[in-house]
């Protein structure tokens, strides 16, 4: 099944006081991969709890294929990854291999069958000597793998990444990309929020950036090759942003050549 993913004027406050979003509307396409930026406390991380239903918006509705969200929960869950900011937010089991495990006990799998999946997933990711381990003992590169692989084993239509490539090493975020870049051909939904601009240049179609809980603007990635608009939105320019506009390169060949380069 295939999803596309809308929000109308999304509010939302935690404390019925202040508005952490202010207004919020976006598109998600099937088999397009978005991307929030925005400073730090701008609500992307509130904003993806929202648009996955893990969070009810204070105004405002999301539709999945517009159907209002609120009318699919909570089936619509097995269709959803959402691997979060903080891996403690998500890990709750007494081992590895239990918390890869346990959104296949939920859905009824055989524990035979369930054994092969997490042992072929925990094999992908070079989990298979921590898989007995406890997962709050584990640091926190091999917490946030643990919690990549608890989504992945049930193989979710619709994917929320918050700061996937966070503390995790080269050949993780290698992993990431091409996980993203597979989840796009299969056609499934891909929403990340990030602060790793070379990152998001690589493989979003899309960026909407979030200014104080706003949409400041929405981008195909080579529009973010500005030091001044990077800046102005309170976003890091990398290095390749300021050798491409020092140099005059030309935006689109470069981005070409650095989304080959990781694939
Ligand atoms: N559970 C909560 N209760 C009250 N306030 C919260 C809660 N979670 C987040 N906030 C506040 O909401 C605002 C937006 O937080 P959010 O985590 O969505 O931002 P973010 O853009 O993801 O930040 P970061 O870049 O640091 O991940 C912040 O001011 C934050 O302090
Ligand atoms: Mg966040």
């Amino acid at each position: 099944m295939k999803w596309s993913i809308s929000a109308r004027n999304l509010w939302f406050s935690y404390d019925g006081r202040t508005w952490v979003l202010r207004g919020v509307s976006l598109e998600v396409k099937p088999g397009e991969v978005v991307v929030v930026m925005g400073p730090t406390g701008c609500g992307k991380t509130t904003l993806l709890l929202l648009l996955a239903g893990l969070l009810k918006p204070s105004k405002g509705e999301v539709y999945y294929n517009s159907k209002p969200l609120q009318s699919l929960l909570p089936s619509i869950k097995r269709y959803i990854g959402f691997l979060f900011q903080d891996p403690d937010d998500q890990l709750f089991n007494p081992s590895v291999y239990d918390e890869i495990a346990f959104s296949l006990r939920t859905l009824g799998l055989g524990e035979d069958k369930i054994r092969e999946r997490v042992h072929s997933i925990a094999r992908t990711l070079g989990l298979t000597s921590v898989l007995k381990r406890q997962p709050y003992r584990l640091s926190v590169g091999e917490k946030k793998k643990v919690a990549l692989a608890s989504i992945l084993v049930y193989d979710p239509s619709i994917l929320f990444l918050d700061e996937p490539t966070a503390n995790l090493d080269y050949s993780t975020t290698v992993f990431i990309e091409k996980l993203i870049v597979e989840a796009k051909s299969k056609g499934k939904t891909v929403i990340i929020a990030s602060h790793d601009l070379d990152f998001t240049l690589r493989i979003a179609d899309k960026i909407y950036v979030l200014v104080n809980g706003s949409i400041a603007s929405e981008h195909k990635p080579v529009e973010l090759f500005s030091k001044s608009k990077l800046v102005g939105y309170g976003l890091k320019p990398t290095s390749i942003v300021e050798v491409v506009e020092e140099l005059r390169l030309d935006k689109s060949m470069v981005l070409e050549i650095i989304r080959r380069l990781k694939q």
